[in-house]
């Protein structure tokens, strides 16, 4: 399993992220949410005081933050310039502004970069919109989870406080539009991924179909 590659996309609220971490557990390999270093690298900008309504002023910032990511599912980290950023990302004004700042080309190259340096020679599951199509198209495991809206909604519902199932899915469906349409890399399914529904599923069930599949192709 070193050298494995499992590449996890689909929209928010699919339940990639504790799919991700527990294939990951369950194989002794490394994780990465590509999420973190995009939600990461808005919270700045929202720091900085940077216009997100303005794609140059983004495009004019986005090599500045020093993003550092850890890659262990147990405690997987993510610090900017030094500090912990891991609960300052979770926020619903960097979930508003995520998408704006992950449509400009100059962020998502530097990011991709990143991502495939940390990738490196394998050993790791990588979870997000785009990997299995840009990040790493030659992964040789590719999964793309996807659920109900009102599945997704629900479960987003249940993560948060002070919101409601009506409200999550109006922003999640926000998002996944700006998600899919934006020029750059959008979420969009592999050719050759594994088409996961995970709506009638629990987290156990999804990460034994999971491994199921990377037992047959890897
Ligand atoms: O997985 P998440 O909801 O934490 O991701 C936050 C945002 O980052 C999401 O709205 C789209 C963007 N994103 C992306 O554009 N490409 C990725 N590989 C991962 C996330």
């Amino acid at each position: 399993m070193t050298g494995l590659v499992v590449a996890m996309d689909g929209p928010s609220g699919s339940g990639k992220s504790s799919a991700s971490r527990g294939v990951a557990r369950a194989l002794g390999l490394r994780y990465l949410d590509t999420g973190a270093m995009y939600r990461a690298v808005t919270w700045w900008m929202l720091e900085q005081g940077v216009d997100l309504t303005d794609p140059a002023a983004i495009t004019a910032r986005a090599l500045d933050p020093v993003l550092s990511m850890g890659t262990d599912p147990d405690a997987p980290t993510v610090a900017v310039d030094g500090a912990d950023a891991a609960v300052a990302i979770r926020t619903s004004e960097v979930t508003a502004a995520v998408s704006a700042v992950s449509a400009v080309p100059k962020v998502r190259r530097r990011l991709v970069a990143e991502q495939r340096e940390i990738i490196g020679g394998g050993g790791i599951v990588v979870e997000g919109r785009d990997i299995g199509t840009v990040v790493t198209p030659g992964a040789p495991v590719k999964i793309y989870l996807t659920a109900s809206a009102d599945a997704r909604a629900l479960r987003r519902t249940a993560e948060l406080t002070g919101t409601t199932v009506e409200a999550q899915r109006a922003a999640m469906a926000r998002r996944d539009t700006l998600d899919s349409t934006r020029k750059t890399d959008p979420l969009a399914m592999a050719a050759d991924a594994v088409e996961l529904d995970t709506t009638a599923l629990n987290l156990e069930e999804v990460i034994a179909e999971v491994l199921r599949v990377i037992k047959e192709k890897a």
